[in-house]
């Protein structure tokens, strides 16, 4: 559903010309929990910006579900974005002055004006990611770990196809990060989305049904791990 073909990228500032991605291919099919990993600069968010349609390509095609993005205008893809993706960010960016129910809700309400359904479906999320009775917090008052279940929600409201997740336990302890790869991976199985995540650490890594590395802007290995 995802095919990312000899996509490149090349970043310049000023005299200084930096090449983030040299050539990347990679298959993704409907419904895979795969991780994106490799050390610090070599081109993971990059890849996930332009899988997300947040950042251009300067070579090569992505196409998600036949669709070529590259053929997309920008109101095209904030209109793609909306539609099929879900994002799960490092420092969870919710927004401080709504509760959790409001974080989840909010995006849902905008398309959705039956106020009954959507306060049902936004509290059965909260539920799933272990939030019962945390619905009226605002995110200053909830961990890291319990922000980063609220951003699970609010990626899930919309039944996007993908979700991307660019070191979503980077801010949080190993055990707390342990927690979230689980809840996703739960949901991944649960909600049949394709879930793509990157991550440098080793045990981030380890949960991953397939672990993409990346080297230097290029794929270095593509494993599938049996029966994970
Ligand atoms: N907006 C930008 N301008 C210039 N260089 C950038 C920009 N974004 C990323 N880079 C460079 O591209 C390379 C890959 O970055 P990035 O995709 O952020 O890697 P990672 O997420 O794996 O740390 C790095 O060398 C980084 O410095
Ligand atoms: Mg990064």
């Amino acid at each position: 559903m995802i095919n990312v073909e000899n996509v490149k990228r090349t970043y310049i500032a000023g005299d200084l010309k930096v090449e983030a991605l040299r050539g990347v291919d990679l298959l993704i099919k409907k419904g895979e929990f795969i991780s994106i990993a490799g050390p610090s600069g070599s081109g993971k968010t990059t890849l996930l910006n332009i899988i997300g349609c947040i950042d251009k390509l300067d070579g090569g095609k992505v196409s998600i579900e036949g669709q070529n993005v590259g053929d997309l205008s920008k109101l095209e893809k904030a209109a793609f974005r909306r539609n099929e993706l879900g994002f799960i960010f490092q420092s969870y960016n919710l927004i401080p002055v709504l509760s959790a129910f409001e974080n989840v809700s909010f995006a849902l309400s905008l398309i959705n004006k039956n106020k009954k359904e959507v306060k049902e479906k936004t509290l059965a999320l909260l539920r799933e990611v272990g939030l019962e009775g945390m619905e009226d917090r605002r995110p200053s008052r909830l961990s890291g770990g319990q922000q980063q279940r609220v951003a699970i929600a609010r990626a899930l409201i919309k039944n996007p196809k993908i979700i991307l997740a660019d070191e979503p336990t980077a801010n949080l302890d190993s055990h707390t990060g342990e927690d979230i790869l689980k809840l996703m991976k739960e949901m991944n199985e649960k909600h049949q989305t394709t879930f793509i995540f990157s991550t440098h650490d080793r045990m981030v890594m380890d949960y991953a049904r397939r672990l993409v590395l990346l080297h230097d802007g290029l794929v270095t290995e593509d494993t599938v791990k049996e029966g994970a």
